[in-house]
């Protein structure tokens, strides 16, 4: 065997980390490489720095003097004046071919307890179509209305890259043009444990975790997707999660209020459905945009004050919904170095030093990630959040059951759709408590609004004694 690399091992020396190459003499040549690469991708003044902050010292909460909601649009709706002017300018950008598309899929999805990347996930109801489907679905019919091409820059990571590109090429890529769907890899961070040492997960590996979802921004530069945007005329990115079927891509709406307030970043935001929803919050801290996390809660009370009339103050949800100008990923790109990071203590499995896999029952470890809406602090013009509704816009899955889940997902595709056939003018049966008796999915490559809906439906009928799957 080969002694390992002098160089590397002068860095693990110089950050008291050599305890990693302990098993390198039972490693094969794939193995021992396999390690080196991950040693070398490895920031370790970064990992120190860290450490020194989250590990040895744990930080206290930031406090800020004033935390204010953060101003936001109502719904927009085609008959108010600015809505529709936002509107045409969405519209007007579509066609242009200046909109792109960011899907963050690199997370692991260990609440979901669902084997393989979280997209391949079938959350259709009737048609069993999974979550990356549902959204190749939009894309076809905002491609067609507009007559453009919109990329697809979907974010993986090393965990679940693999998997993700096979269950396209298996799809064939849902129809889309593969050289319009770009994959590019996030970094990963490695985990440490109580006393600032990395962990091996097995004795050729170390336990590493994706670096949150604001490492999209030093992943779409690093990896070309900036560079593909521009050689495409793309300067407007629509951000999206795998988790939410309905999320509505390249929403002109959307993008309209974006660039006509010069945005930066823009998000959406909605009522939370109640103070301790697990959803960050959008609002103003001593004057500067932030999200503060629903784990914070407990640390900035106000933020579950109610008004003189019961409701909630700080309504602003996140669903992590945004607008973003690749201009600005540019420019926060140089400060990556001075992102927020954040920690988490978790149950990491390890080897112990014969080499056993020791699954702990407690917290043993601290990963560190990156969250995208922390960028938000660095934009250069008042905050544009656009509120939404929830139903048929915002329903992610985190879980299977109780809020948020793939059970209430699916209930309120049932609910949205059976609105849009009734104002189409079918009759929709209804349980006493007035809930559809029947599974509805309508494709999204055949309408995305209640209006297109209506409009394609004009002359047709479909049997309401069944679940009812129409297609595009
Ligand atoms: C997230 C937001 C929360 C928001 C909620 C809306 C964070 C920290 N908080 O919560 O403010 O209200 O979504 O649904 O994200 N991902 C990556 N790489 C990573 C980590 C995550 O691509 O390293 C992706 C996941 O694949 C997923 C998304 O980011 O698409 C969100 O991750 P998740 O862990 O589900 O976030 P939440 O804690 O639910």
């Amino acid at each position: 065997m080969p002694p390992v690399d002098s160089a590397v091992r002068e860095i693990l020396e110089a950050h008291g980390q050599t305890h990693v190459l302990r098993f390198q003499d039972d490693l094969n040549e794939d193995e021992r490489r396999a390690l080196l690469g991950q040693i070398e991708s490895v920031d370790f003044e970064l990992v120190e720095r860290l450490v020194e902050t989250w590990v040895r010292r744990q930080p206290s909460p930031e406090r800020f003097e004033r935390i204010e909601p953060v101003p936001v649009i109502p719904p927009a709706e085609l008959g108010r004046p600015d809505a529709r002017e936002a509107w045409d300018a969405g519209e007007e950008a579509l066609r242009q071919g200046r909109v792109g598309l960011v899907l963050v899929a690199g997370g692991q999805g260990t609440r979901l307890g669902f084997e393989g990347p979280k997209g391949a996930y079938p959350i259709g109801p009737v048609s069993n179509r999974t979550l990356f489907e549902y959204h190749a679905d939009k894309i076809h019919n905002v491609q067609r209305r507009y007559g453009c091409r919109l990329p697809w820059y979907i974010m993986v990571s090393e965990s679940n890259d693999e998997a993700t590109q096979r269950f396209f090429r298996e799809n064939d890529y849902f129809g889309l043009e593969p050289r319009d769907i770009l994959f590019f890899r996030q970094g990963m961070m490695p985990c440490v444990d109580a006393d600032g040492k990395l962990m091996l997960e097995a004795p050729g590996r170390l336990a590493m975790n994706p670096n949150g979802h604001g490492g999209c921004i030093p992943g779409m530069v690093d990896n070309g997707v900036v560079r593909d945007a521009d050689e495409r005329g793309v300067d407007t990115l629509s951000y999206f999660q795998v988790d939410n079927w309905a999320v509505k891509v390249a929403d002109p709406f959307f993008l309209g209020y974006h660039l006509l307030r010069g945005g930066e970043m823009s998000s959406k935001v909605h009522r939370k459905n109640h103070p301790r929803e697990s959803v960050g919050v959008h609002c103003l801290c001593d004057g500067e945009y932030r999200v503060i996390e629903y784990t914070e809660l407990d640390i900035y009370p106000q933020l579950l004050e109610l008004d003189d009339d019961g409701r909630l103050k700080h309504f602003a949800g996140n669903p992590a919904i945004h607008i973003i100008s690749t201009g600005f990923v540019k420019r926060v790109y140089d400060h990556f170095d001075r992102f927020p990071w954040h920690c988490a203590h978790k149950k990491v499995p390890y080897v112990d030093d014969e080499g056993k896999t020791v699954s702990p029952e407690q917290p043993n470890a601290y990963k560190f990630e990156t969250f995208v809406f922390d960028v938000l602090r660095y934009i250069g013009h008042e905050p544009v959040a656009l509120e939404i509704h929830r139903q048929g816009e915002y329903t992610p899955i985190k879980q299977y059951e109780g809020s948020n889940s793939v059970v209430a997902a699916r209930e309120s595709m049932n609910r949205h759709w059976a609105e849009w056939l009734e104002a189409a003018g079918h009759r929709v049966p209804r349980t006493d408590g007035g809930v559809p008796a029947i599974n509805i999915e309508i494709s999204p490559r055949l309408a995305l609004w209640k209006e297109e809906f209506v409009g394609k439906a004009a002359g047709r009928s479909w049997p309401m004694d069944r679940d009812l799957w129409i297609e595009g």
